[in-house]
């Protein structure tokens, strides 16, 4: 739209015509005071806080609600407004308890910072307060009724942001109340209650403290936190977010997730995953200590004896029987820098291809089918995250973004919202994104390959479909091998997102962590990688290929870094009695159980590096907590080929990249510093330049993988995204690859691998879904 201009507080502006006012002036630096207004939701004009002055006009008008005209004359702060905003609050606070001491949205609270900012210390109304009781309505969402400033952002946000409509207004007039979709007369407990999808955006939402956080109350103060910005270790959507940590006697811990900063890729949004179940890291069944197998019982032992005992028998296997009697396992949570790592630990420390990881989507049909292709406008058809809040049309085939890749599902919602986007479903489910589709086509359970062969005929979905110019197509797991090549030949002209679980499964993928191709998909032989790493060129096995090794006495030795594949792929214990394992894990778990070493881990919340989501989304994770016992993946892979007598230098290019570690990368705890130093110093080497620096294999990964030579350090240092494209060229696919290798997590909002079982609060909410679900609702949508 053109542009308009106008005074605001005696300095010209211009902005788009159509823009609010109270936008235009934040644009402008200008902050106008606001509770009801929330940017992206509905207009409500409920509270009357951002009244302004503007010229010719007989009272004061709102800025929420006003856009701005062409020589518009704008007051934003007199007496005469800060006087009607004083009344506001003297409205606001008639019934609202004034115990901001105990609240815990002190210190944050918007209607506190304005109570200090107008002044309201004195009330008009003599009437006795209207006090009720606290009310829990889920396990992570408490309601504060006389707290409510009746602002309905947490309806607008539950509604339109998430499509859920759980709370609603009730009464009118004076007695209007916010209330959850579970009345007291349905609720199995005699409470009212929440079933919705436990998300806590109407708590982030909130400006005052009449929502609060079942997982964050009474616990500590926004003061008394240090606030780290990182990536969420769940889904594959890789939403930033900041995560509120405080001291504890054995290292840091968190106590908050969120993302109320807005700038990461997911604005404000987080699901309940991202913003509470980051509790397994505190379980107290965390292995803390190495277990070395001693007459069939895995007993504590110190870090000098479990690597030493680790590496000497792995070379011992290596030498007697051969390279490729090891087989290596990664880990779809570890970060790139680990992933890289590893497969290099793999391919040059042992000298074997067997590695492999839990595949959760088919990235290397993905890169072989988008090998050197472009859309018309000369751009890559590898989407990123962003596209998707942005693209004018996406068909959406296979998966349930809702429930699998929530992200996905929040932008694709904001988009129509708030762009009109046309969204096309293929799925073998009614999934809930179809009520935001403009077309939906049933697919028929394991039919996906005839939904493809439809896309060549003329009905009415096709038509539309490849009528769209600008198309993006998401797609599901369900897809893969020759399936999924025909669907991205089938549609030539659009961009492309593979959806697959877990935080690094692309990452893993891209990395290497394939027995038949290596980083960036590129052929084990003829590559700048094959000459430099001079690795074997015969494919290794994949990893049902080393159960199957194993149970036939062919795999002598296997390292599983970060995974669980014994419970995962349901492999028989038996499989692994005449195999040496190593298991690095933060859990004794049905893999670590069955292992000869283990050795405690720290998780993504408790490391440096890189991830990179499904959509080739690259970010940086940054060490948040601390666990005293643990170390990281990478320092344990390295210290393991040190053990195995492999010269580190080799392994990790420390102290001639690009940026040399002067200490920044190792951590928060100088306990850590001190043990990387003493082991420089006793191998003679300068204890600033850490082969523990993930960083120094970040500037091989950028020289060597095709794709990430795009990365710009300084973007990723600085906290932002950067959308990467494997665009090698000579990229190889698996060749008889075994369909039943990619195998979805299928974890829903409630569940997330085996994490989900060390995360209380996942399972409370799980609980608390069930209860509601035994008392079916007369509403239920
Ligand atoms: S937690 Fe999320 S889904 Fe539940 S009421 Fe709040 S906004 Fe709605
Ligand atoms: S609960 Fe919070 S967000 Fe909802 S209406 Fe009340 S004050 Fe506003
Ligand atoms: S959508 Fe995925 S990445 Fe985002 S908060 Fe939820 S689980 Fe984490
Ligand atoms: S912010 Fe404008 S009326 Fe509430």
């Amino acid at each position: 739209m053109a542009d308009v201009s106008f005074t605001v507080d005696g300095k010209k502006l211009t902005a788009p015509a159509g823009t609010l006012l109270i936008d235009a002036c934040k644009s402008a630096g200008i902050e106008i005071p606001a509770f009801c207004y929330y940017p992206g939701l509905s207009l409500q004009a409920a509270c009357r806080m951002c009244v302004v002055r503007i010229e010719k006009q007989p009272k004061l008008a709102t800025a929420c609600t006003t856009t701005v005209a062409e020589g518009m004359n704008v007051t934003t702060e007199s007496p005469e407004i800060a006087q009607a905003r004083k009344a506001t609050l003297q409205l606001l606070l008639g019934n609202h308890p004034l115990d901001c001491p105990v609240c815990d949205a002190g210190g944050e609270c918007e209607l506190q910072d304005m109570t200090f900012k107008y002044g309201a210390a004195d009330s008009f109304y003599t009437e006795p307060k209207n006090h009720r009781e606290e009310q829990q309505w889920s396990p992570v969402v408490y309601f504060d009724r006389p707290r409510c400033i009746l602002c309905y952002r947490c309806v607008r946000m539950c509604g339109e942001g998430m499509d859920i409509f759980a709370l609603g207004v009730q009464n009118r007039g004076s007695s209007s109340v916010i209330a959850p979709n579970i009345p007291v007369s349905e609720s199995p407990n005699g409470m009212a209650a929440l079933d919705c999808e436990q998300c806590g955006m109407c708590i982030d939402a909130c400006p005052v403290g009449a929502l609060t956080s079942g997982t964050y109350r009474y616990k500590t103060r926004p003061w008394e936190m240090n606030h780290v910005a990182t990536v969420c270790t769940h889904c594959g959507d890789g939403c930033k977010t900041t995560l509120g940590v405080r001291s504890v006697s054995d290292g840091s811990e968190i106590v908050r997730g969120d993302n109320r900063d807005k700038s990461g890729m997911n604005g404000d949004f987080l699901c309940n995953k991202g913003r509470y179940a980051f509790d397994f890291a505190n379980n107290i069944e965390r292995l803390t200590s190495p277990l070395v197998r001693k007459d069939g019982k895995l007993v504590p032992v110190s870090w000098e004896e479990a690597l030493g005992f680790a590496g000497k028998r792995l070379r011992e296997i290596r030498d007697e029987k051969g390279a490729n009697a090891v087989g290596v396992i990664g880990s779809n949570r570890t970060t790139n820098e680990e992933s890289y790592l590893l497969q290099k630990f793999a391919r040059t420390v042992i000298g074997t291809n067997n590695i492999d990881h839990h595949r959760t989507a088919d990235y290397v049909t993905l890169a072989t089918a988008l090998q050197g292709t472009t859309t018309v406008a000369g751009k890559p058809r590898f989407a990123s995250q962003r596209c998707v809040e942005k693209s004018p049309a996406i068909l959406l085939v296979g998966g349930d973004p809702t429930n699998e890749a929530p992200l996905t599902a929040w932008n694709i919602r904001t988009n129509v919202r708030l762009n009109k986007a046309r969204v096309y479903v293929a799925n073998h489910r009614d999934i809930k994104l179809k009520r935001q589709a403009k077309a939906f086509t049933p697919v028929a359970e394991f039919g996906y390959a005839a939904f493809i062969d439809s896309l060549g005929e003329e009905n009415e979905f096709t038509k539309a479909v490849k009528s769209e110019e600008k198309l993006l197509v998401v797609v599901g797991n369900e897809l893969r091998g020759g399936e999924l090549a025909k669907l991205i030949a089938a549609l030539p002209h659009a961009k492309f997102a593979l959806l697959a679980d877990y935080a690094n499964s692309r990452g893993a993928a891209d990395m290497g962590v394939l027995p038949d191709a290596l980083p960036g998909y590129q052929p084990l032989t003829g590559s700048a990688i094959a000459s430099e790493y001079t690795s074997p060129s015969e494919p290794g096995l994949d990893l049902l290929g080393m159960f199957d090794a194993a149970a036939n006495g062919k795999l002598a030795a296997l390292y599983v870094v970060g995974s669980n594949p014994v419970k995962r792929y349901g492999i028989d214990a038996t499989a692994l009695k005449d195999t040496f394992v190593i298991v690095q894990d933060m859990f004794l778990t049905e893999t670590a159980m069955l292992a000869d070493v283990v050795l405690p881990a720290a998780n993504l919340y408790e490391k440096s590096g890189s991830v990179t989501n499904s959509y080739g989304d690259v970010q940086l994770v940054s060490k948040a907590a601390d666990k005293a016992g643990v170390r990281s993946d990478f320092e344990m892979i390295v210290r393991l080929a040190d053990k195995f007598g492999h010269e580190i230098k080799t392994l990790v290019p420390f102290g001639k990249g690009l940026r040399a570690d002067m200490g920044q990368t190792r951590g928060a705890q100088s306990g850590e510093a001190d043990r990387h130093s003493v082991w420089l110093t006793a191998n003679n080497m300068e204890p600033k330049l850490s082969p523990f620096d993930p960083f120094a294999i970040l500037d091989e990964i950028q020289r060597l993988v095709p794709g990430y030579d795009k990365l710009l350090r300084l973007q990723l240092l600085s906290g932002n995204d950067q959308h990467i494209a494997p665009a090698g060229s000579g990229l190889v696919q698996i060749s008889g690859s075994r369909k039943d290798l990619v195998l979805p997590a299928a974890d829903s909002l409630f569940t997330s691998g085996s994490l989900t079982r060390y995360s209380p609060m996942l399972q409370d909410v799980q609980r608390h879904q069930a209860d509601e679900a035994a008392t079916p609702l007369a509403s239920a949508d």
